[in-house]
């Protein structure tokens, strides 16, 4: 038998999702008949982190702690940033600089700048590139993906999209997602992220305008983290006595128009309790509605209005039927559900179909792709800025 292809992996960033992504290499192969086999090659951690011990865990051949050398090595073959959002240019930038295609964190980056420069860097140096978009990966919102595409809900006139968590309340440390320079904004570049993404993913239409943002911080001081540099909310936070500032939102709402006439709003809330991770969308059109809801990630909500009256109603679909809805074939048997890291591990079947020069089974952003919300996220703080409409083509 000839010997697979394979691709030389640096992960940098061994927080929670350098968790999710080692995870996802380690897993790919074993499910899906993958076009490269991924090669966990190196990753890099804070010397505080021991990356030593990270890597034996999860199956690194070698820990680095020092980025620079690692992306640069020619040994990688492709570089996957997990590190907070300020880091992301940088690493990104000098990976494509030493020619390695880029699999990146969303959002692509804390501000609209350092995106731009990842989007140019990345198009002069022609390396593919690909944002971590995740939920696109849920077999549930890839099949709302292709119900609308085929016409199923025909012209949309509704898009309403929360995503709300509860887990910042005062307890919390200023972790670096509470911090400008480090994370570019709060609830809204972590969670309103994804949402714009995955409403333009489905519907297949652009935000063109955005008006009445509100932008609010409600814990204006956090005690500052004690010692740790490993401090994600999935690794553990502890605080010191000392008060620092935060300078980033708790939530931002904002109402928006899309590209196909329809008209949208858009909350992203760290602090909604009773919602520990409720990031989903209610899309209505002409012939039908679709509603999602992640904590319960394999089911899809689907209304035929086409369907005669007497039995028109919300019907519950479990995504987990093999060759209906993506990616399920790979899995277990029919009805027996998928969980988070299963998004990622579908995530990393994509990044390599791709990186083989095959179709991803829905697409997957580049860096040029995932630089529209952000674009859309800059336009929703200059609207509550400013308290008007704006367009978001005057955001370039
Ligand atoms: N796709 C998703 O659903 C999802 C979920 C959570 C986080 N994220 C994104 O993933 C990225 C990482 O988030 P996380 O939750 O894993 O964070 P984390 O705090 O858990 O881990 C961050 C990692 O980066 C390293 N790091 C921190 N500062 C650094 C620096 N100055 N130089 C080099 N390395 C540094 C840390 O040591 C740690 O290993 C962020 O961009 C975040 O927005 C995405």
């Amino acid at each position: 038998m000839a010997r697979p292809k394979t691709v030389n992996v640096a992960m940098i960033g061994q927080g929670f999702m350098g968790r999710t992504h080692s995870n996802a290499w380690n897993q790919v192969a074993k499910f899906f008949d993958v076009p490269l086999h991924p090669v966990m090659h190196t990753c890099f951690g804070q010397p505080g982190e021991n990356p030593p011990a990270f890597a034996a865990n999860w199956g690194w051949a070698r820990a680095s702690t020092n980025w620079r050398k690692t992306v640069k090595d020619p040994a990688i073959d492709l570089v996957d940033v997990a590190t907070p959002n300020f880091m992301h240019a940088p690493v990104a930038k000098a990976a494509i600089a030493a020619g390695k295609p880029v699999f990146c964190e969303k959002p692509i980056a804390g501000t609209l700048k350092d995106a731009r420069e990842m989007v140019a860097a990345a198009k002069k140096a022609k390396v593919k590139t690909f944002v971590g978009f995740n939920y696109r990966r849920c077999p549930a919102v890839a099949l709302a993906h292709k119900l609308v595409k085929a016409g199923r809900i025909g012209k949309i006139r509704h898009v309403r999209a929360l995503y709300l968590q509860d887990w910042a309340d005062e307890s919390v440390p200023l972790a670096w997602r509470f911090d400008k320079k480090l994370a570019g904004s709060g609830a809204h570049g972590d969670l309103n992220a994804h949402i714009v993404d995955m409403t333009r993913f489905v519907t297949g239409e652009e935000v063109t305008e955005i008006c009445g943002a509100i932008a609010e911080t409600f814990i204006k001081q956090r005690s500052i983290m004690s010692g740790t540099v490993a401090g994600g909310i999935a690794t553990g936070l502890k605080a010191s006595r000392k008060k620092g500032k935060v300078t980033v939102d708790d939530t931002v709402l904002f109402l928006a128009r899309f590209s196909g006439g329809a008209v949208a709003s858009f909350e992203g809330a760290r602090q909604a309790t009773g919602n520990q991770n409720r990031n989903g969308f209610e899309i209505n059109g002409t012939k039908g509605a679709i509603k999602f809801d992640f904590e319960r990630m394999n089911e899809l909500e689907y209304y035929d209005a086409t369907a005669d009256r007497a039995v028109q109603g919300w019907t519950t679909i479990m995504a987990t039927h093999a060759g209906d809805h993506p990616y399920v074939d790979a899995w277990w048997p029919d009805a027996h559900g998928l969980g988070y890291e299963h998004g990622f591990i579908n995530q990393a079947y994509v990044i390599l179909r791709v990186l083989a020069g095959k179709k991803p089974i829905v697409p997957i952003p580049d860096f040029a792709d995932a630089y529209m919300p952000q674009r859309v996220l800059e336009a929703s703080l200059l609207s509550a800025k400013k308290k008007k409409w704006i367009k978001v083509a005057s955001v370039k």
